[in-house]
């Protein structure tokens, strides 16, 4: 398998859509718009087939005093098995071991796929923020909860033990109380990367509120969107934020989302720089301020298993993204039982997550996977590069972090520096480290195995979504054998499924590839979509009934081993970020000056996919030359820079069938250089419009 193939997915082989003319589309793919699958299954699996092995780490088996988990493929094996058979004996066992109930559940499972029922433990009660803080400030207040390191190493780090992490949720919990705040409602969190982001999500959980946490990259049209999309009733946000020495105005892009976000009536600012803002009468109240006149205790309200914990909004195949609503105890307990088993924590660990806290990632693997386990979490406020390329080395030596997990794009962007920035410094704390987001290339891959971990940490790469809550799909580290590039075997309670896309009958055994679904509800699946449960439903159950459609294809190798191919649907992966063609295709013709837009993802070195947007044009009297320029400027508008197109093609037109649909596929097709395999084009309402594009493409990338 070569370097391409692996990291940008879409541009694998022949893509049969469903749009294409000498397919039906299947009756099976309600909410697929278009289905691109890698055409040659047989030379992807020879390819999976002549991977090389890396076996368990020697110091994994080895270390006195600290037996991982899981130590054996067979051990692995045997409660894997038991999860398929007995889910409800196997994660009771260990919803009662790792969580701590307020009311002891009798009923572990309930409902399934077919309507959406699917639940978990669900006559028991908890409280998150209890397991996540309570219990470990009660035991051992003084242990450290959060890192948090800035942006600027000239800011140095801070460290919130138990039981101050304890106190401030409390004291926010009073302020959440005072703005009138109920179980059930929801609030929204727009804050980078700082302690009291994560204080905001567990002073939620603590009152029962649902949080939504939207990502501090997006724009104040995103953020409005989501804001309104969950009835928030309160933003927790800050005055600025910090990242690679710039400053985001944080609270000036609230202020323009709120002012149709009217939902919301209180407004908590958090002082991270101190720069001057607006705060605005009435509605606008410093974090300090809110929190001074409240008890640094509140006690916790126990919440049924089932009631919401958060929503956290993805992109989907259409324009709206969909708040994906998470339950308390079964996510709680996905996100907890794979940080043990996957990074094989221990106590006294201490967890490297290098994510966000807008993201899931930083959900499951910052906040409450390893807090409810008691151990110590980093938050880091910057990015890998800045200043130097050795920031990520540096906090590892200085923390000593023992489990460390980043993304693909990252590794890649490290690669460049060389070995020398990694050299500088002693990294032998790392016992774990784990990759997420998107395939992880063979290079790069052996690069973190051998540079990083000097061949004495194990990797796991960690396949799952937003929707999942947890890993789906990953190897143990004192367990599973790895291939580079694939994400190896199943976690816990997941029987992958390999299925024809098109007839959507299950390819069983090995050296197959199709699409893959999961065939039962595991504990942190997501439950719904926040007001739209039909869409819950035709996105991920119906399309392929009795199963889950994670919408992204695979290979199951020779060994079992799973490859993850990338989305089959139109979402792109860009450096790891979730981005949906529909909406950044949304955003362009929002603009008055576009006709058409058609958003496709071209294979990028260094962040997997990027976007190449072709619009066609209404008249006007704008000089082509600044077309580009402000079209990516509405793109960034609407959504957020992480959205901005690398490439903006002005064409006449755009491929489309007689009956004006846009065939993407060819796009697709000039876009990964693949002209020769564009196929009939008779179907167009003008076949000649293919060498059109054709040539204006090669004119832009010269
Ligand atoms: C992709 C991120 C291959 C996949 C946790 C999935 C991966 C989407 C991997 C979910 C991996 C994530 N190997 N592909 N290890 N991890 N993906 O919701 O396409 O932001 O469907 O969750 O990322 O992205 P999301």
């Amino acid at each position: 398998m070569t370097t391409a193939e692996v990291a940008a997915p879409a541009a694998v082989a022949a893509q049969t859509e469903a749009e294409a003319p000498h397919v039906a589309p299947a009756a099976s793919l309600i909410g697929t718009k278009y289905i691109k699958m890698p055409a040659n299954d047989q030379a992807l699996a020879e390819e999976a087939d002549r991977a090389p092995v890396f076996g368990v780490p020697e110091r994994m088996r080895a270390e006195p005093g600290r037996v991982p988990h899981v130590t054996s493929l067979a051990q692995y094996r045997a409660m894997w098995q038991k999860s398929i058979d007995q889910p409800g004996e196997f994660f009771g066992e260990h919803a009662r071991e790792l969580l701590s109930w307020n009311k002891p559940f009798t009923i572990a499972k309930h409902g399934g796929f077919e309507h959406g029922d699917h639940s978990w433990f669900v006559d028991g009660e908890l409280n998150a923020c209890y397991n996540c803080v309570d219990r470990h400030a009660h035991a051992d207040p003084n242990r450290v909860a959060i890192i948090w390191e800035g942006d600027n190493p000239a800011d140095g780090h801070v460290e919130v033990t138990y039981a101050e992490l304890l106190r401030d949720v409390c004291r926010l919990a009073g302020a959440l109380k005072a703005a009138g705040c109920k179980k059930g409602d929801s609030v929204g969190i727009y804050l980078p990367m700082v302690p009291a982001a994560a204080i905001a999500m567990l002073a939620c959980a603590r009152l029962g509120l649902v949080h939504s946490v939207i990502f501090a990259g997006f724009s104040a049209d995103a953020l409005r969107d989501r804001l309104m999309d969950g009835k928030c009733k309160v933003l927790i946000t800050a005055d600025e934020g910090r990242r690679a020495g710039k400053t985001i105005p944080i609270k000036r892009i609230a202020d323009e989302a709120l002012y149709e976000a009217r939902s919301v009536e209180t407004v908590i600012v958090y002082k991270r720089t101190g720069g001057q803002v607006r705060m605005i009468g009435g509605r606008d109240i410093y974090w300090d301020d809110a929190l001074k006149p409240h008890r640094p205790y509140c006690p916790p309200v126990p919440v049924a298993a089932e009631d919401p914990l958060f929503m956290l909004y993805t992109s989907g195949s259409t324009g709206k993204p969909k708040g994906l609503v998470h339950s308390t105890a079964g996510y709680l307990l996905g996100a907890t039982l794979t940080t043990k088993y996957t990074f094989d924590v221990h106590p006294g660990d201490k967890f490297a997550c290098l994510g966000d806290l807008g993201w899931i990632t930083g959900h499951s693997y910052i906040v409450y996977g390893p807090l409810t386990l008691g151990v110590t979490t980093l938050m880091f406020e910057g990015v890998p590069t800045w200043p130097t390329p050795d920031r990520y080395w540096s906090l590892v030596e200085k923390f000593k972090f023992t489990q460390f997990y980043t993304a693909p794009t990252a590794i890649r962007a490290l690669r460049r520096f060389g070995s020398e920035p990694v050299e500088k410094y002693d990294l032998s704390s790392l016992r774990v480290l784990g990759s997420v987001g998107e395939p992880i290339d063979p290079q790069s891959w052996e690069w973190y195995f051998n540079v990083v971990g000097k061949g004495q940490a194990a990797i796991v790469d960690t396949y799952w979504q937003t929707e999942s809550g947890s890993h789906m799909i990953t190897g143990l580290p004192g367990a599973t054998p790895q291939k580079p590039g694939s994400a190896s075997l199943p976690f816990f309670g997941f029987e992958p499924i390999i299925l024809d896309p098109h007839s959507g009958n299950v390819l069983q055994g090995n050296d197959v590839t199709g699409v893959l679904a999961i065939r039962s509800p595991w504990p942190s699946m997501a439950r719904t979509i926040h007001g739209d449960h039909e869409r819950m439903m035709s996105t991920y159950l119906l399309p392929y009934p009795g199963y889950y459609f994670t919408g992204d294809g695979a290979t199951r190798d020779k060994d079992g081993y799973i490859w993850v191919r990338g989305r089959v649907d139109d979402v792109l992966n860009v450096s790891g970020h979730r981005l949906s063609t529909s909406e950044i295709e949304a955003a362009l013709v929002a603009d008055e000056m576009c006709a058409e837009a058609a958003v496709v993802g071209g294979q990028d070195e260094l962040t997997g996919q990027h976007i190449v947007a072709f619009v066609s044009l209404k008249p006007t009297n704008v000089p082509e030359k600044d077309i580009p320029t402000l079209l990516t400027h509405s793109v960034r508008r609407a959504i957020g820079p992480i959205a901005t197109p690398k490439k903006v093609i002005i064409v006449p037109d755009l491929p489309k069938t007689r009956s004006g649909k846009i065939m993407r596929r060819i796009l697709r097709k000039i876009v990964a250089g693949e002209v020769d395999s564009i196929g009939d084009v008779s179907t167009l309402a003008d076949p000649n419009i293919v060498q059109v594009l054709v040539d204006l493409f090669q004119g832009y990338k010269k």
